[in-house]
């Protein structure tokens, strides 16, 4: 089927009426673009200043998976920007029945301006984005999680001034969190080094696409089972649960499986004196993380959680504005 997204004239750097189904789709300007709107809206928030391009927009917001931080900050988000949103569960609509993805699309296109879903498929996704008019948000599937890593670059830009030469390390599963990371972190430049387990590692195929992204944007992709390595020098150093959403069968081999993945001080200690220790949440606390780490000073994550609700206000803005 054509897809019908037009631009909407006068948005700023094109990015208007486009789909958000994964980072690699994004230029390093219209991710830097993103991240200094999201500054800028954070900061008017602040100060108290009403800033309202979305009135009478509504964003559908489809959830196949549990969510508190991503169906709170969109939801908070699109309001504060004067439109709303409507939370679907796939539990309520006829999607969840076997309605066609594709009739679901064209139908949704008539009420409303811009899809958020959560879903286990990135092809649903995809599928989805193809057959909608209007713009469709990714807001994590078993492979990607772009909107989390949007708000995690404008964390780390907050913290380091800059993104380009930051090294950023992720130890555990070559999880949507680690497929996302490098992909942003390659488009802006950075050094990112992955520490997963052999039969953990990231899906090949986004590792080479990351690669060659990084090849031409200056940045650096590294997979490795050596966490001593990954560590080494690292200005962020980022984890993610063990066992995602839909693997809790899997959890206790996967235990066993990540024993001497977590993240604890000796691990911090080989990294920067002033590291920044980053969890996307919900964190198992014992876990991939200790707690002294997650709750201490290094830590970050409730910056990063509330810069979810920024980052995606600049993304609402730039895509459906
Ligand atoms: N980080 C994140 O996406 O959290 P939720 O699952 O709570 O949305
Ligand atoms: N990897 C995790 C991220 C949750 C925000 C999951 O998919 O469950």
């Amino acid at each position: 089927m054509v897809n019908t997204k037009q631009p909407i004239p006068g948005a700023p750097m094109g990015l208007s009426g486009r789909d958000f189904l994964t980072l690699a789709d994004y230029s390093a300007s219209d991710l830097s673009y993103l991240i200094e709107l999201a500054h800028d809206l954070k900061k008017k928030l602040k100060f108290g200043e009403v800033i309202q391009p979305l009135q009478g927009k509504t964003l559908g917001m489809i959830f196949e998976k549990s969510s508190t931080r991503t169906r709170v900050s969109f939801e908070s988000g699109i309001y504060q920007l004067g439109g709303m949103g409507i939370f679907l569960s796939t539990n309520d609509i006829q999607l969840g029945r076997g309605e066609p993805v594709a009739d679901t699309a064209k139908v949704l296109s008539g009420y409303l301006d811009g899809i958020m879903i959560r879903t286990y498929s990135q092809e649903m996704v995809k599928e989805l984005a193809a057959n909608a008019s209007i713009p469709v948000i990714n807001g994590l599937t078993d492979v990607y999680h772009p909107c989390q890593v949007l708000a995690d670059l404008q964390t780390i830009e907050e913290i380091k001034g800059e993104l380009k030469g930051v090294k950023l390390t992720f130890i555990g599963d070559g999880n949507n969190m680690a497929n996302s990371l490098m992909l942003g972190a390659a488009i802006m430049g950075m050094h990112i080094s992955i520490a997963a387990p052999e039969e953990y590692q990231p899906d090949h195929t986004i590792t080479e696409q990351a690669a060659e992204i990084a090849a031409a944007s200056g940045g650096k992709v590294e997979i490795t089972s050596d966490v001593v390595h990954a560590a080494n020098q690292a200005d962020v150093i980022y984890t993610d649960v063990w066992a995602s959403m839909g693997q809790e069968s899997e959890a206790s081999a996967r235990e066993q499986a990540f024993t001497g993945f977590q993240v604890n001080s000796k691990l911090l200690s080989m990294a920067q004196k002033d590291v920044t220790f980053m969890h996307c949440l919900p964190a198992h606390r014992g876990e991939e993380v200790t707690a002294d780490v997650i709750d201490g000073s290094h830590s970050v994550v409730f910056q990063q959680a509330e810069n979810r609700l920024h980052a995606q206000k600049a993304l609402m803005t730039a895509l459906m504005g």
